[in-house]
């Protein structure tokens, strides 16, 4: 795994001020933070003064504006621009969200903009997944199944069955809950947090997969699954709408039912 952490004695400095061009009426402040681990200094937060007659309407639209016409070295990720392939997961205003559906006018006052916190950052906004994804790998997030179907035969499922994936499939991955999650900041190395368990329940409540019970055997550790405390900021951060925490209440109550509990 990437190791950028800052220096030990680091702190976060004020950086440059970048004003709007002359004759800008609707000035917003975005108050961004960064970090280039090449550079050898602290972090700082600069300040960019953005025209919001002359720019779209929501967050990323202001930092790509910011990355293509102020400086260039602004470092982000972002890729569908409509809450799809969750890179653009930062925190906004305090909040773990999505910057390209979070629009600019929810925000009053100026805008601050932090990566996600509690990773390691690589730099600026653009933080280190490699611990995030290598638990989402550890669940197999695939179907099990030894069924031989022919070639162009599905694997039907009733609507009934189907609909148990509603609110779980959804899931991008952007990893706002699980960065949000005092247990995950704590115990982030050994607690799979909230994200990777609503995808483990995804397959454990998918009525094609074979491998519930070995599933539910990984599951059963006192940090993997039972570090979540049902303090609920998974849920109230998530901004596809899921709740995380109650795919995590319903796995336990699966292992529970299990033991005859
Ligand atoms: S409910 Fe569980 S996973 Fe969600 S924030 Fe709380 S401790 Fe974390
Ligand atoms: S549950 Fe929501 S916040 Fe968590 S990773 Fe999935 S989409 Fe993102
Ligand atoms: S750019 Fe894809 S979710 Fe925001």
């Amino acid at each position: 795994m990437l190791q950028m952490r800052l220096p030990a004695n680091s702190r976060i400095t004020k950086g440059k001020v970048f004003p709007a061009a002359t004759g800008a009426k609707r000035v917003k402040k975005f108050l961004i933070y960064r970090w280039d681990p090449d550079a050898g200094a602290n972090p700082r937060v600069d300040t960019f003064e953005v025209d919001l007659d002359d720019c779209g309407p929501m967050i990323l639209d202001a930092i790509i504006k910011i990355k293509d016409e102020v400086d260039a070295t602004l470092t982000f990720r972002r890729s569908c621009r409509e809450g799809i392939c969750g890179s653009c997961s930062m925190n906004i205003d305090g909040t773990n969200t999505l910057a390209c559906t979070k629009p600019i006018s929810d925000i009053k006052g100026d805008v601050i903009i932090n990566p996600l916190p509690h990773l390691p950052v690589i730099k600026d906004l653009v933080p280190d997944m490699s611990q995030f994804y290598d638990q989402y790998a550890s669940i197999k997030p695939w179907l099990v199944s030894t069924q031989k179907l022919e070639p162009d035969t599905e694997m039907l499922q009733s609507h009934a069955e189907r609909e148990k994936l509603d609110g779980l499939y959804e899931c991008i991955l952007c990893a706002c809950c699980s960065t949000s999650c005092p247990s995950y900041w704590w115990n982030g190395d050994k607690y799979l947090g909230p994200a990777t368990l609503l995808q483990a329940y995804r397959w454990l409540v998918d009525s094609r997969d074979e491998n519930t019970n070995e599933r539910l055997d990984q599951l059963d550790d006192a940090f993997k699954l039972f570090r979540c405390h049902t303090i609920l900021n998974c849920t109230a951060t998530c901004p596809k709408g899921l709740n995380p925490a109650l795919a995590i209440a319903e796995t336990k109550k699966m292992l529970l039912s299990r033991k005859g509990r």
